[in-house]
């Protein structure tokens, strides 16, 4: 930390010294919540003409660019306490400015500008949004972490009434999405209507080239696509055509008599992890090399993604996370834009892919029994179903990602974890 000149310091006063004793008074419960969340700093001031800085613990410092804090105030004339917006006109702010006054309360720092405005801002808030250096250790907004499955899935069915009709049971299904990115509902009544009523309890549905919402078919090729055949499909993820594909999807086998047409499952992101471990340059190849796409079956109707070509594997230019696989081999255009050496390569690693998608061991199949509702995430699990004889009807419906998110998060977040997160 660089030390701040002498007229820096008497321009500033810091009313009170921090220490852990000013927490003293508090009500018990609330220096408990605090503390335990370690986000109440020991001590804080200017750490030079820029910069505010927060000592959050003896080896713990984080310092806030005075543009950045002033620039950030949350009071209700610079940010609307009920729209969320922002308020302040950040091109009035002078790129130089400083406090004239630095003040700790009990819960937030308090920070007078030369003008007289007054911002004040939360410890926890401070804490979550510390930028140098990043504390979080996670995604703030996330509200489960995923856990990766195999064969050996084994999650419970949610019934169809408690989803319908509790805050709970529908809670739980978003848990298990946002969890294993798959979720089972039984004794789902065997209409299009009652699935469509349970698609929309999650969240509005998607329209598509396919349908208006909720969509049912059989293998009659109503649509040119190999899923209105009896043929098998392959461990795909769907809509790799579209600038964003599907988010959810959900399935309901409503009637069936024949042989076959089982539904297959396959976690993306545990196949992605073990190729990561075993061919490391395999999952570079696929993280990097770009993919075309199309959907052009039916007439008047060709669909191809904007930009052009994506990954199988995407990721979150910030954290490097992993958060989309995008793979349906059967939907891949002509790829002419690689050299001859991109092309071994690429094919190199989609052979290694397609070897760990394709493992038993790596599988789960279900009869999907009609009154047996799956909904899954298309960002992360792939699916597919064996060739059938007979007659099958199945409908469905998709999701928009943004919404299925947003509605996983306002049932579990207060709106002090938006004031904190935001
Ligand atoms: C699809 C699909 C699976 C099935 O329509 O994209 O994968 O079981 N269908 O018919
Ligand atoms: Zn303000
Ligand atoms: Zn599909």
């Amino acid at each position: 930390m660089q030390c701040f000149s002498k007229r820096m310091m008497a321009a500033v006063t810091t009313r009170r010294t921090f220490s852990s004793s000013l927490f003293a008074s508090h009500k018990q419960n609330a220096k408990k919540q605090l503390q335990g969340t370690g986000t109440v700093p020991q001590k804080a001031g200017l750490a030079n003409p820029q910069q505010v800085y927060l000592d959050w613990n003896a080896r713990k410092t984080s310092v806030y660019n005075n543009f950045w804090l002033r620039d950030h105030c949350h009071c209700p004339q610079c940010y609307h306490p009920v729209t969320r917006q922002r308020l302040v006109d950040t091109f009035s702010i002078p790129r130089d400015i400083q406090p004239v006054a630095l003040d700790s309360t009990e819960d937030a720092l308090d920070v007078t500008w030369p003008d007289g405005h007054q911002s004040r801002y939360r410890w926890d808030w401070l804490h979550t949004h510390s930028y140098s250096p990043i504390l979080r250790t996670d995604e703030p907004l996330q509200t489960k972490r995923p856990v990766l499955w195999d064969v050996n899935l084994n999650i419970p069915a949610l019934q169809h009434e408690e989803v319908m009709e509790t805050t709970q049971g529908l809670k739980a299904w978003l848990d298990q999405l946002e969890t294993y990115g798959i979720s089972f509902i039984e004794g789902v009544p065997k209409t299009v209507e009652a699935t469509e009523a349970l698609a929309r309890r999650l969240c509005f549905l998607r329209e598509t080239h396919y349908s208006q919402g909720i969509w049912s078919f059989t293998a009659d090729l109503a649509h040119a696509d190999t899923a209105y055949t009896q043929l098998a499909l392959g461990a795909h993820t769907d809509n790799t055509y579209f600038t964003e594909p599907a988010g959810l999807q959900m399935f309901h086998k409503l009637e069936f008599e024949g042989q076959g047409g089982d539904s297959l499952f396959v976690d993306g992101f545990h196949v992605a992890k073990e190729l990561k471990r075993l061919h490391p340059t395999a999952y570079r190849t696929l993280a990097n090399t770009r993919v075309p796409t199309h959907s052009a079956g039916d007439e008047h109707v060709l669909i191809v993604p904007t930009p052009r070509a994506h990954p199988i594997l995407n990721h979150d230019d910030t954290s490097g996370e992993l958060y989309q696989i995008r793979y349906n081999n059967d939907d891949r255009s002509t790829l002419d834009h690689l050299s001859t050496a991109q092309l071994d390569e690429f094919y190199d690693a989609l052979f290694l892919w397609h070897k760990l998608l394709t493992s038993a061991k790596n599988e789960v199949w279900d009869t999907l029994n009609p009154g047996r509702v799956v909904t899954f995430d298309n960002w992360r699990v792939l699916h597919g179903r064996s060739a059938f004889t007979g007659h099958r009807r199945i409908c469905g419906a998709y999701f928009p990602w943004d919404d299925y998110k947003s509605r996983a998060r306002t049932l579990k977040m207060t709106p002090q974890d938006k004031d904190r997160l935001l």
